[in-house]
């Protein structure tokens, strides 16, 4: 079981490092702009929750091509929020090399979300976004994020949830996610089997019932979970207790 595993961890994550230098195209092209408001509003909820001026660390974990962190940095500099220290987490060394050029000021290790090289309670609040999906060892990183922040700490998730009773417009979401997004996807990135993964990574994902669950379970209190744009996209910050 931990050898299969293993196997599909790493058979994902070389397919983000196959994408990698065409994610942040066929991001944009296939979100059609919609997920900045969804990255802003996840930051400034964070933040008001948080309630402090002055943070030491922000870790965004599957960070891929930086641009979470980037919110993170730019939403604090328009609320007057100090950051000490923003770091990126993701294994797929081709994700961390566009981030890494992107965004040179920020700090990165290539660790898997069960293995983040961070003390105990040293962190802030946590973001895993789109990320939490491709994490097999899920229980096993909420347990991690749960090590590495601080009492109080915020973990922040962005993801496409699994929905077991889908509205008349959440079939016409599942219609895009099936049949469109992978075409539109994988004639971008040339690599049709990733664009492919996505749509069957969410129907094997968790439901937000499920993830509230999770969460609690690794210690955290659930202190906001809401569904936007058609519910597509689902926004959970939990709390460490
Ligand atoms: C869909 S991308 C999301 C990237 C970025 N967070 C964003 O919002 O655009 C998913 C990322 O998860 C990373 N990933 C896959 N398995 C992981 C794991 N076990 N731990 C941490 N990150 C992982 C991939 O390398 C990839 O960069």
């Amino acid at each position: 079981m931990q050898k299969q595993e293993n196997n599909k961890q790493e058979k994902i994550v070389s397919m983000f490092d196959d994408i990698a230098p065409t994610y942040d195209t066929a991001n944009r092209v296939m979100s059609m702009g919609v997920d900045r408001s969804w990255r802003r509003k996840a930051c400034d909820l964070a933040y008001e929750f948080y309630a402090k001026d002055s943070i030491d660390t922000i870790v965004d974990v599957a960070c891929g091509t930086g641009d979470m962190m980037d919110y993170w940095r730019s939403r604090a500099d328009l609320s007057g929020i100090t950051i000490g220290e923003i770091v990126g987490v993701d294994p797929s060394v081709g994700m961390l090399d566009i981030a890494r050029q992107k965004f040179p000021k920020f700090n990165y290790h290539i660790s898997k979300a069960t293995e983040i090289p961070i003390k105990d309670e040293n962190v802030d609040i946590l973001s895993i976004t789109y990320g939490i999906r491709n994490v097999v060892a899920r229980e096993a990183a909420l347990e991690e994020f749960n090590r590495v922040l601080k009492k109080n700490g915020l973990v922040v998730i962005l993801e496409f949830m699994k929905n077991e009773n889908p509205s008349f417009l959440g079939k016409i979401r599942d219609f895009y996610m099936h049949k469109i997004l992978p075409k539109v996807g994988g004639f971008i990135s040339k690599n049709l089997e990733a664009y492919e993964y996505l749509p069957n990574s969410i129907g094997d994902f968790a439901t937000v019932e499920g993830m509230k669950k999770e969460l609690e379970d690794a210690g955290f209190e659930i202190l906001y979970a809401k569904s936007f744009s058609m519910d597509i996209s689902t926004l959970l910050i939990a709390q460490k207790k």
